[in-house]
């Protein structure tokens, strides 16, 4: 009978044990999971103290290196180093006294000097606990000098498309993005909702590795600074324009402007970046109507006044210069027909009409156009001849043609971006312009091949 009586043994003990241990394992487990949901999700793969990081505003001597540190990271530094065997000994570290506070976004802002031209960096955004993202950047060089510019626009939000490799593995010195680098078409006045869209981009794990790997230039379009279409009316336009100015490692912008043109050399080659969405009016307003606004009017025509001695002038213009298949078309420039023939025609008196190559996007497709159909300067007969035009989209977006004809045509397809390649012999500059395909591969019929110096550019 004793046998019947319930009796302590030790494996009855044992199990108690495991109850008892499993009961804890779950209740730890649902603290976790509480506060796995109450915190922030994961940032990047690379660090999670750091975001992101990405550079531009190249020169021979200096870099700007725009990171963002996670949540309750209150600073970091910079450790720069020429990209060759035993060059960490010649590290420079930004700032040199210490490490430098992130502002209450979490953005830190690196100015990089004292680099050495035509040089190949590698740099490095790291915390006081070690996390660290790394990147990469060659100085530009003030005179003679060999480049390679990749440009494209129109990706949807975070899209993480095989094109952004196809981009880096090319490896260009810099990456022109030229807007619609989100399509989250933020009509309001709303700081946080635009720092949000940087996070989702910058966050893209392909993207990410681009803009690590490639200092850029970005000029927002219309999604990406207010809703479709979007011009100087917009209600989102402070807030997409004081957010670009902390985000963005870009160029000197004009003392006391709301917009966001810059300009710069690289090489004997001269880079003119227009805003064309801040002081944008509107498309019914009364002429003379304008896309630039006076003020960036003027700055440009300064600009391009400034660069009529180079070889080259690149002219970054984010909407369809040529809309001559259809001039009635609310699309690119038509609108603005006056103040695009104000410009052609200071153009054709400068002499730059043969030595000005214009980048381009907003179309979703890639196309060329030897200035066959670009000539709008004042005067122009059917055979009058403008400047070379390049588009370089979509990115990752469905695909539309804008504007034309072109010379060379159209590549109607998803992922393509365009290639600029500029080998300079010290007597001129050989200059290749192309479209290229998800996997860099060049997009038939799409390449034009010149030879540019002081008189002009030639076929070659
Ligand atoms: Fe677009």
């Amino acid at each position: 009978m004793a046998a019947l009586q319930p009796v302590p043994s030790a494996r009855a003990a044992q199990a108690r044990a495991h109850g008892l241990a499993a009961a804890w394992v779950m209740l730890l487990s649902l603290v976790l999971g509480w506060l796995a949901v109450a915190r922030p999700a994961p940032l990047s793969a690379q660090s999670m103290g750091i975001a992101w990081a990405w550079s531009g505003a190249i020169t021979p001597e200096s870099a700007v290196i725009v990171a963002r540190l996670a949540n309750g990271v209150a600073d970091a530094r910079l450790v720069i180093a020429p990209d060759r065997a035993g060059g960490e000994s010649d590290a420079l570290t930004v700032p040199a006294t210490g490490y430098q506070k992130a502002d209450a976004n979490g953005l830190v802002r690196f100015e990089a000097g004292r680099l050495s031209p035509a040089t190949r960096y590698r740099y490095r955004v790291e915390t006081r606990a070690g996390q660290r993202l790394d990147g990469r950047l060659r100085t530009w060089f003030d005179g003679p000098f060999s480049f390679r510019i990749a440009f494209a626009s129109c990706a949807t939000t975070g899209s993480n498309s095989r094109v952004f490799d196809a981009i880096r593995e090319l490896t260009p010195d810099l990456f022109v993005h030229m807007g619609d680098f989100h399509y989250l078409n933020i009509a309001r006045n709303d700081a946080r909702a635009f720092r949000r869209a940087y996070d989702r981009v910058l966050d893209s794990p392909r993207q990410s590795a681009l803009y690590r790997a490639v200092p850029i230039v970005y000029q927002y379009d219309d999604h990406d600074f207010g809703a479709n279409n979007a011009d100087g009316t917009s209600p989102s336009r402070p807030a997409a324009t004081s957010v670009y100015r902390d985000h963005v490692p870009h160029y000197p912008l004009q003392p006391g402007a709301e917009t966001i043109q810059q300009a710069f050399g690289i090489g004997r080659a001269r880079v003119i970046v227009t805003d064309t969405r801040t002081a944008r009016a509107p498309v019914d307003s009364p002429q003379p109507r304008t896309m630039l606004g006076d003020a960036q009017r003027r700055w440009l025509e300064a600009e391009l006044t400034r660069a009529k001695d180079a070889p080259l002038v690149i002219w970054v213009n984010t909407v369809p210069w040529i809309t001559k298949a259809n001039e009635s078309t609310s699309e690119g420039w038509a609108p603005y027909a006056e103040e695009r023939e104000r410009l052609a025609t200071l153009i054709e008196s400068l002499g730059l009409t043969r030595r000005l190559i214009m980048l381009s996007g907003d179309g979703h497709m890639a196309a060329l156009d030897d200035g066959r159909n670009s000539a709008y300067m004042e005067g122009r007969t059917k055979d009058s001849r403008g400047f070379v035009v390049v588009h370089g989209a979509p990115l990752d977006r469905w695909t539309r043609v804008k504007g034309g004809p072109y010379s060379h045509g159209v590549s109607r397809r998803n992922h393509q971006f365009g290639l600029l390649d500029v080998a300079d012999t010290g007597t001129a500059l050989e200059v290749t312009a192309s479209a290229r395909d998800a996997y860099g591969q060049l997009v038939p019929g799409l390449e034009l091949k010149l030879r540019c110096d002081k008189d002009g550019c030639q076929p070659r």
